[in-house]
């Protein structure tokens, strides 16, 4: 007897099977399960993968677009500008109510891990405490990650090395930096020494914006993968962005990437901010500021996709869909073939799950009952549809549904129905 049976959907890598859900866990993954269940939803034909993880969002900012003011020019330094003028008036209960909003967005995409960066600079701590409070009422069917993010410089801010100290004592889970916002190369360094050291002695993972610039000279990645080393933080530290590396000499490249692969770095590109906040300094050809994707794969270095921004000073789009992220990640990093297409699905799931350490997560008996329903057949038709996301189960219970949309055609001679899924193979 089962709580809920997932009945005959695909699996990301084509297997087709029903899944038993018992006590919040999956109970079995087999072909054809033969026993009773409390729910049973029909997935035949249907695409049924683990939830969506987005392992890069700022929750302390989003849904605050136009709040006081939109963004002129559009690039990430009137952002962080914009950012500070809205920090001054911010409240408790308005951030917790945006970032709610937001999660409640997230669920009815399936997307159910979120690690989220906040804002250390701020001596009340309100973005702090209201993460903290929104982690745990979300916990009950979504994963939240909190970083310790000094947006403003941990050495250039004066006083957010405490508040970051500060930010951990209280539960923050990861330490956060953004040595390229310091007031010279070298105190970005000091930075990126200071709080590996601060992980360290903590036993806490890292996952810092890095090198989020279009300078080909900016080398913060190459600092961090050397102190990870010297720590023994293998595997625990991530660089998020690393947009500079768009610019780099490729000779530069090719020394540093062994180096980022050594050191057991993590990479979270961000698509759809970097290519709309990057090359805003430029004339023509504009850099459009995607870090080497393809090459980091190559060299085994994990990557995983990031949505960043929804409706705040830095982007003015979004709607917690990371099939939108993984969309655009494939158009600029140019991964158009089949294979390349599901490793894009993989860097806003299964792959993006290992490099933020998200537990309990996949659909092998075991894991977190936690999975989404998707109206495609396949991860390469889910990232061309961008389908409704029609059931979302979290921790054991359906939390979420969402109809078919099909369009009802009015042609003369032609009546019925549109669908855009793609055809299964063999089929009339
Ligand atoms: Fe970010």
């Amino acid at each position: 007897m089962f709580d809920l049976i997932v009945k005959g959907g695909t699996l990301p890598d084509g297997t087709v099977a029903d899944i038993g859900i018992r006590g919040g866990r999956i109970a079995a993954v087999e072909s054809r399960l033969q026993a009773d269940a409390g729910e049973v939803i029909d997935a035949t034909g249907d695409l049924v993968s683990p939830p969506f993880v987005d392992p890069h969002f700022h929750m302390d900012a989003t849904l605050s677009y136009g709040l006081p003011r939109v963004n002129a020019s559009g690039t990430l330094l009137e952002g962080i500008g914009l950012w500070g003028e809205l920090k001054e008036i911010m409240t408790l209960e308005g951030l917790k109510e945006r970032a709610l909003a937001y999660c409640d967005w997230a669920v009815s995409m399936g997307l159910l891990h979120i690690r989220t960066h906040v804002d250390t600079c701020d001596d009340r701590l309100l973005g702090v405490q209201a993460m903290i409070e929104v982690r745990e009422a979300v916990k009950p069917y979504l994963d939240l990650q909190l970083v310790a993010f000094p947006q403003d410089g941990v050495f250039r801010d004066p006083t957010a090395w405490d508040n970051t100290v500060r930010a951990l004592d209280m539960g923050v889970d990861v330490v956060g930096g953004i040595p390229h916002f310091e007031r010279t190369m070298a105190e970005g360094a000091r930075s990126v020494t200071a709080l590996c050291e601060l992980a360290a002695e903590r036993g806490l993972p890292v996952d810092m914006h890095c090198d989020e610039t279009d300078d080909p000279m900016s080398r913060h990645v190459e600092t961090l993968a050397m102190e990870a080393q010297r720590l023994g933080l293998q595997g625990r530290v991530v660089g998020s962005h690393l947009t500079s590396m768009h610019s780099m000499d490729n000779y530069y490249v090719s020394k540093l990437l062994p180096l980022i692969a050594e050191a057991g770095l993590a990479a979270i590109p961000n698509p759809l901010i970097n290519i709309v906040l990057q090359g805003r300094h430029d004339t023509y050809p504009k850099r459009r500021g995607m870090t080497r994707v393809k090459e980091m794969r190559a060299m085994g270095i994990p990557v995983a996709f990031g949505q960043d921004c929804v409706l705040d000073p830095w982007y003015s789009l979004g709607t917690a869909d990371m099939l939108d992220v993984a969309f655009m990640g494939l158009h600029v990093a140019q991964m158009t073939h089949p294979d390349e297409m599901r490793a894009c699905f993989g860097m806003v799931t299964e792959e993006s799950a290992k490099v933020i350490g998200a537990e309990g997560y996949g659909l092998a008996p075991g894991c977190a009952a936690s999975l989404v329903v998707l109206d495609a057949a396949d991860p390469v038709d889910a990232l061309r549809l961008r389908p409704a996301r029609l059931a979302v189960v979290a921790k054991g219970k359906v939390v979420s549904r969402t109809p078919r949309a099909d369009a009802a055609l009015a042609l003369p001679g032609r009546p019925g129905s549109v669908r855009r899924r793609r055809p299964l193979p063999g089929r009339a």
